[in-house]
C-alpha cells in the first residue's frame, strides 16, 4: 500500500511516500528556519504562507522521488494535530482535496504519536509493552506503548517542554535558533558539572516534568537575580560553554532518570524515543551508557525532525485498524486523548 505522507504543523513542509508503513521511498523536507531565525521562534503567519508556497513543490518533489504517479498513491495520512492551527490547515485542506479529486481515502494523524513511531519504521519485530519517550519542541511525555495505537499516558511536562527550553536558553545565551543544535554544539566543549543546575521536582506524579525553573536558574546565571532576558550578562562569555554543558546534563539526567523509573515500574521491554530532542547525540550516548536490559530503538536520520514520512508510516497502521476520516470533517478526529 503506498501512502502519502503530509506534514505542516509547525515549520516544515514536509511530503513522503511510504510502502507499507516501513519502507521510505521518498521524503521531502522543506524547513522555513531562515524565514524564522531573526524573530528568535516560529511567526505562526509566516510559517502558514509559507505552507501555501511549499506544499505543491514539496508534494511534486515526493512523488517524482518515489517514482510513483499521484493516482499511485492509495491513501493520504496528514499530520491533523497538535500544531499551529494556521499552518496543519495548510496541511489538512491539502490533503482533503487530494483526497476528494482522486477518490481516495485520507486519515489525519496526530504529530505526537508519529514521533514514536519514526522510531518503529526500521524494526522488522516491534517489542511491547515498551517505554515511549516523546522529547520534542512542544512535547516531553512518557507513556506506555502497549501496541501501535494503543497508550497509557505516564507522565507528561507541567511547563516548558523540553526542546522549547533548549530553545530558550539557547536565546538567553545569544545562540542562534533552533536553540537545541546550537547549545548542543557549544556544551560540546564546556564542563558540565560546573553548574549545579536542577530540573524541577513535581509533586502530584513522579513521572512529569518540570523544566521552567531550570530555565529560569540559567537565566539567573547569565543575567543576574531578577533578570530579564534582554539584560546584559553578568558572566564571562567563556562561561557560556559550561552553562550550555550543564543545562544539558541537567536536563538530559531528569529524562534518563525517570525513563529507568518507568522501565521498572511499568515492567516495559523496550524504549522508543521520538522527537527533535533525539536528534542530540550527547543524550544517545547518555542514555548508551546507562546499559539498560531492555533494547533502545531511536529515529534513524531525517526522522528526528518533523517529516512526512513518519506521518505516511503511521497513517498506514491506523488505517489498517479501520481508523477513516471522513473528507468533509473541519479537522480529523485523532486526538492526543484517544492517541
Ligand atoms: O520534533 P520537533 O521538530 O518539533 C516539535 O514537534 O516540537 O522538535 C524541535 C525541537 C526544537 O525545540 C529544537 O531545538 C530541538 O527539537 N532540537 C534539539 C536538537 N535538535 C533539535 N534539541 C537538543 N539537541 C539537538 N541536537
Ligand atoms: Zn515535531
Amino acid at each position: 500500500m503506498l501512502v502519502l505522507g503530509i506534514e505542516t504543523t509547525c515549520d516544515e513542509t514536509a511530503a513522503s511516500v511510504v510502502e507499507d508503513g516501513k519502507k521510505i521511498l521518498s521524503n521531502i523536507i522543506f524547513s522555513q528556519v531562515h524565514l524564522h531565525k531573526k524573530f528568535g521562534g516560529v511567526f505562526p503567519e509566516i510559517a502558514s504562507r509559507s505552507h501555501i508556497d511549499k506544499m505543491i513543490p514539496v508534494i511534486e518533489e515526493a512523488l517524482k522521488e518515489a517514482r510513483v504517479n499521484l493516482e499511485e498513491i492509495d491513501l493520504i495520512a496528514v499530520a491533523s494535530q497538535p500544531g499551529l492551527i494556521g499552518s496543519i490547515l495548510i496541511g489538512l485542506n491539502t490533503a482533503k482535496a487530494l483526497s476528494f479529486a482522486l477518490d481516495k481515502p485520507y486519515i489525519g494523524i496526530n504529530h505526537v504519536e508519529a514521533h514514536l513511531y519514526a522510531a518503529m519504521m526500521g524494526e522488522k519485530n516491534l517489542i511491547f509493552p515498551a517505554l515511549g519517550v516523546v522529547i520534542s519542541g512542544g512535547h516531553t511525555m512518557l507513556l506506555k506503548i502497549l501496541e501501535i495505537g494503543r497508550y497509557e499516558k505516564i507522565g507528561t511536562t507541567i511547563d516548558d517542554a523540553i526542546g522549547e527550553s533548549f530553545d530558550k536558553v539557547a536565546s538567553i545565551l545569544d545562540l542562534g535558533y533552533p536553540g537545541g543544535p546550537e547549545v548542543e554544539k557549544l556544551a560540546k566543549t564546556g564542563v558540565s558539572t560546573r553548574y549545579n543546575f536542577k530540573a524541577g521536582v513535581t509533586k502530584k506524579n513522579p513521572f512529569d516534568f518540570s523544566f521552567s525553573g531550570l530555565k529560569t536558574k540559567v537565566l539567573y546565571t547569565v543575567k543576574g537575580q531578577s533578570a530579564k532576558k534582554h539584560f546584559s550578562t553578568i558572566i564571562k562569555s567563556e562561561d557560556k560553554k559550561h552553562i550550555a554543558a550543564s543545562f544539558q546534563r541537567c536536563a538530559f539526567e531528569d529524562v534518563i532518570k525517570k525513563s529507568i523509573l518507568a522501565i521498572d515500574e511499568f515492567d516495559m521491554k523496550a524504549i522508543y524515543l521520538g522527537g527533535g530532542v533525539t536528534n542530540n547525540r550527547t543524550l544517545r550516548g547518555m542514555f548508551d551508557n546507562k546499559n539498560l536490559p531492555i533494547p533502545l530503538f531511536w529515529p534513524e536520520k531525517d526522522l528526528s525532525l518533523d517529516n512526512g514520512a513518519m506521518i505516511a508510516g503511521l497513517g498506514y497502521h491506523k488505517f489498517k485498524k479501520t481508523f477513516k476520516s471522513d473528507a468533509f470533517d473541519l479537522l480529523a478526529q485523532t486526538s492526543i486523548a484517544n492517541f
